[in-house]
């Protein structure tokens, strides 16, 4: 089987529209708008659920693909993996049935495959580093976030259904935890070379000063630093993630 699929080779269906997130960032901000949705009105909200539901597929894409490309890991980490599957795809239905709630439809806004590509890593140790804790580790930022928001404007179908899924990644960050550590056991530069990656993630997502620790309203993702405690972030580590968006270059 070829390994890893180009980004570009992903199954769509039509109605589904893509383009670099670099284009789609200078895009917004050539319009005089940030480089991602902010959840300001309802408006945006529905294109941030768009980006999220994009996101959950490739997450189940990526999560499918890792069970493919490691046969010779050990059978829990294939069935953490193929449970990570069947958890993004019924993430996948929640946010299609938020994206409608709010009167949206897929392709209304463009889909960017970064996420996949950032899925894409050769080693398993560095893969469940850099999707399980850097990527979700954002999910569980941006969830945390949309149910705070959601809870303010008095919408409990959001509030109820993003705590949901929230809880799931939660499970997916501990899952990458674990199996960053028994994957690189006895194995320091593997261990390094895995965290190394997940940083690169974490300041690439850090989207130039979008991401801060800063309050649910005012910033562009806030850092869920509860949520993250809970998915079994060390303090360091969070600490260490708000000192880096002090620092991102700009998108
Ligand atoms: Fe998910
Ligand atoms: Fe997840």
């Amino acid at each position: 089987m070829e390994r890893p699929i180009a980004y570009d080779k992903l199954a769509r269906e039509e109605r589904f529209v893509r383009k670099r997130a670099r284009d789609i960032a200078e895009l917004r901000m050539a319009q005089g708008l940030s480089p991602m949705a902010d959840l300001a009105s309802r408006e945006s909200i529905r294109e941030r659920v768009h980006g999220i539901l994009v996101g959950e597929l490739q997450a189940m894409e990526g999560a499918g693909r890792t069970v493919c490309d490691f046969p010779d890991a050990p059978w829990e980490f294939t069935l953490d993996m193929a449970r990570q599957v069947w958890d993004e795809s019924r993430h996948v239905e929640i946010y299609l049935g938020l994206l409608e709630y709010l009167g949206g439809y897929v392709g209304e806004f463009a889909e960017s495959t970064i996420l996949w590509r950032c899925a894409c890593a050769e080693d398993a140790a560095a893969r469940v580093a850099g999707v399980n804790r850097g990527l979700e580790g954002l999910a569980c930022d941006v969830f945390n976030q949309l149910i705070h928001i959601a809870r303010k404007i008095g919408d409990p179908v959001i509030e109820r259904a993003v705590d949901f899924v929230l809880a799931d990644e939660i499970t997916h960050v501990r899952m990458g935890s674990r199996w960053l550590n028994e994957l690189t056991k006895g194995d320091p530069d593997r261990r390094r070379q895995a965290i190394a990656f997940q940083e690169t993630i974490d300041e690439r997502f850090n989207l130039g000063g979008v991401r801060l620790d800063g309050a649910h309203e005012e910033v562009g993702i806030s850092i869920a630093k509860e949520a993250r405690r809970l998915a079994g972030f060390t303090d360091e580590e969070i600490d260490k993630l708000v000192r880096s968006t002090q620092r991102s270059p700009v998108y």
